[in-house]
């Protein structure tokens, strides 16, 4: 049946062959509608993997079980802003090193489809895109804007040199490279930024690499995500009509192979949802048939992992919501990597079609139950203003936003006084919604609650003339997809204390990832450093504890049972922010290789609203993703 298939759509000509073996070439054949790779017609079944959600140490590991499943390729981002964190610098170094991740895959024997952008949208920080470039007030991102595309010049100027040699047809594994993404669904539909951008991929990597785009299954999105010289594709998942589908590509590319560049295992999680999950019989179901059809399928995600640190995205629709810490996506690998049920019915459905490496998919990883942590309070975060912003304060009349400071993402602690005395409790107002994303606010070390984009614009305080007010706002990830991704952060309009407007801030920029890798709280601990307090407090305060080495360094789950909102780091890695008062997740993947076996693995956490009455952290060997509270 499935050979039939394959032949009806997707034939060898009967000119192919022998003459192009001697040569490798990846190219379009369109009098047979597929691919053609040395010569001969070539189907891919991919996996969409992203090592910028994986630790180095566990890429080989990832990418072979996606080898044992039965893949030929992988397709993976370039997030911008993971590599060029401050404008022309760039990193591509350890977690980041894109060259070891293309080697790992080579050496694996799987195929690599490339989306370097320079927008990804992924559910990343910004969808991929650097901060920085919204220094340009109004900058018109992802269009013909001059600033912006002197800033994707010079990024690819430096990126695409290096992938040059990493192209099949140059002896590398790269066989089709994207343009953009899914850029049909942005308003500002600029064909003269996506003819710059053809023209850039041509200039670096040359006539004959594959180009093409990816688009939702729409006739809008089509027409605007879509140039002539890059070959049109689809995405869609489950719930999808694949006859359908591949009809309006065939409206778009009416011969050529039919390509679902996003085939959805699985779907993301924002903070405060239900937990997405994605029937394995569904996605098994719907694979066979688009293979049937002779299509080659990429399935995203495959693999999807964790948004470490401040990675994560957001979305933005009828209001602002923060992707969560997980990107398990609910993907065939689970987050940390294991295999699911979901990928052995893919892998039944890959072995109808082609043959599949012999030998068992290599097992989950071991997981270890390393049990509770006590945690002791080290202080709030106003008292160690000296360690995180050693530089001291900017002042300004209004405040400023987090670009304006130059400080791309996590924590900066806004201070002015209160102008009067407030005789009872009254209203801070953040008028303008200009709250970005969070602010704890507190007055004379008095915790007061917090303000909240779109959701929470007024609340009460109290306080006397003079009284110090500080606000601790945290950026929550910047939106990563449709019009609103200028997203700047932290105060963006000045508050109302009643009537009156607050003004004369200081506004200090804080290095609290800076400060915790080079070891506070613990290695001051012992001389001047901070006393440590049992009691847990309300509003936002660091505790500390440390998991005693026991020999293993296992992967493990961090649950925060009790504790409100905050961010956690072991060992001086920020593993991300937990919610579990909002869900759905509750735990946090913790890497094994983190973890030190003969050394103390330093736990510290911010909290932000509440830490619980007993301070103390579960280490688990299972992962808790699905239980979103009922309040919001
Ligand atoms: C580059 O990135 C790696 C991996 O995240 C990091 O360990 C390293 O410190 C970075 N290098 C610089 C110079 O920031
Ligand atoms: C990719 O792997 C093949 C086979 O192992 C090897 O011949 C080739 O040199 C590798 N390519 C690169 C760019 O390392
Ligand atoms: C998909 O659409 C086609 C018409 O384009 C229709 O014939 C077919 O029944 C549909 N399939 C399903 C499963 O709804
Ligand atoms: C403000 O309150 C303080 C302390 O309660 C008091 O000493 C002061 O006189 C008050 N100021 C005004 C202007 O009411
Ligand atoms: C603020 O305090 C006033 C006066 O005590 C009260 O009427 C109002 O409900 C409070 N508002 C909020 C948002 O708590
Ligand atoms: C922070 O700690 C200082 C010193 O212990 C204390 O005076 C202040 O009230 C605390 N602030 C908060 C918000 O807990
Ligand atoms: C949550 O996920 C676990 C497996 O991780 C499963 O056993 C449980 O039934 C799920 N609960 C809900 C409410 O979906």
């Amino acid at each position: 049946m499935t050979t039939t298939a394959l032949l009806l759509f997707c034939a060898c000509s009967a000119l192919c062959g022998n003459l192009a073996l001697a040569q490798r070439s990846f190219s379009i054949d369109y009098q047979n509608n597929c691919f053609e790779k040395d010569g001969q017609p070539f189907q891919y079944i991919s996996g969409s993997i992203h090592y910028s959600r994986i630790p180095r140490y566990y890429w080989q590991d990832r990418l072979m079980k996606m080898y044992m499943t039965g893949l030929n390729a992988i397709q993976v981002y370039v997030p911008w802003n993971f590599h060029e964190p401050v404008q022309g610098v760039h990193n591509f170094t350890g977690d980041r090193d894109l060259e070891h991740f293309l080697d790992l895959t080579n050496q694996t024997g799987l195929l690599v489809i490339l989306r370097p952008g320079p927008y990804i949208c992924a559910e990343w920080e910004m969808g991929g895109l650097p901060s920085w470039l919204l220094k340009k007030k109004n900058i018109l991102l992802r269009s013909a804007d001059t600033d912006y595309l002197q800033a994707v010049g010079a990024w690819f100027a430096v990126l695409l040199p290096k992938l040059k040699p990493w192209l099949y047809i140059n002896g590398g594994n790269i066989i089709t490279v994207q343009v953009e993404n899914e850029y049909g669904s942005y308003f500002a539909c600029d064909y003269n930024y996506m003819r710059h951008l053809r023209t850039l991929f041509r200039f670096f990597l040359g006539e004959d690499v594959v180009l093409f785009t990816t688009d939702g299954n729409t006739d809008k999105e089509m027409t605007c995500g879509t140039l002539q010289g890059l070959y049109a594709t689809v995405d869609f998942g489950t719930d999808t009509n694949i006859t359908e589908a591949f009809k309006r590509q065939r409206h778009f590319e009416p011969m050529g192979p039919l390509v679902n560049s996003e085939f959805y295992t699985g779907w993301l999680d924002h903070w405060g949802d239900k937990h997405a999950a994605v029937d394995a019989k569904a996605v098994s179901k719907v694979l066979g048939e688009m293979l049937t059809l002779g299509a080659n399928v990429n399935m995203y995600m495959f693999e999807g992992g964790t948004n470490f640190g401040y990675w994560n995205g957001a979305d933005h629709d009828k209001r602002f919501r923060s992707v969560v810490t997980s990107y398990d996506y609910d993907a065939p690998l689970s987050e940390a990597g294991d295999p699911t049920e979901k990928l052995l019915a893919i892998r039944d459905i890959i072995a109808q079609f082609r043959d599949i490496p012999a030998g068992p998919v290599p097992p989950a990883t071991p997981k270890f139950a390393y049990g509770f942590v006590t945690l002791k309070k080290v202080g709030n975060v106003s008292e160690f203003l000296k360690i995180f912003s050693p530089s001291g304060p900017v002042k300004s009349k209004d405040p400023l936003t987090f670009e304006e400071m130059k400080q791309p993402y996590g924590y900066m602690l806004y201070r002015t006084t209160l102008p009067r005395n407030l005789s009872e409790p009254t209203p801070l107002i953040s008028p303008l919604n200009g709250v970005h994303d969070r602010a704890y606010v507190s007055v004379n070390g008095v915790y007061q609650g917090f303000l909240e984009r779109d959701t929470t614009l007024v609340i009460n305080v109290t306080g006397n003339h003079g009284d110090t007010m500080d606000l601790l706002l945290e950026n929550m990830g910047r939106v990563n997809f449709g019009s609103k991704i200028n997203d700047y952060k932290g105060l963006l309009s000045s508050l109302n204390l009643g009537k009156d407007a607050l003004t004369d801030w200081k506004i200090y920029s804080l290095n609290i990832d800076g400060a915790i890798a080079e070891g506070w709280p613990h290695l001051q601990s012992s001389k001047s450093g901070p006393t440590y307090r049992r009691e847990p407090s309300v509003g936002p305060a660091f505790y500390t504890g440390t998991l005693q080495p026991n020999g293993l360094n296992w992967d493990t789950f961090l649950k925060l049972h009790e504790w409100t909102k905050g961010q956690v780091w072991i060992n001086g890695v920020n593993l991300g922010r937990y919610w579990p008062a909002r869900g759905p997740q509750q735990t946090l993947f913790v890497p094994g290789p983190l973890l030190s076996t003969t050394l103390p693995n330093t736990i510290t956490v911010l909290e932000l609203e509440q830490a619980p009455p007993q301070l103390r952290v579960l280490f688990m060997d299972r992962p808790h993703l699905n239980i979103t509270a009922n309040k919001l």
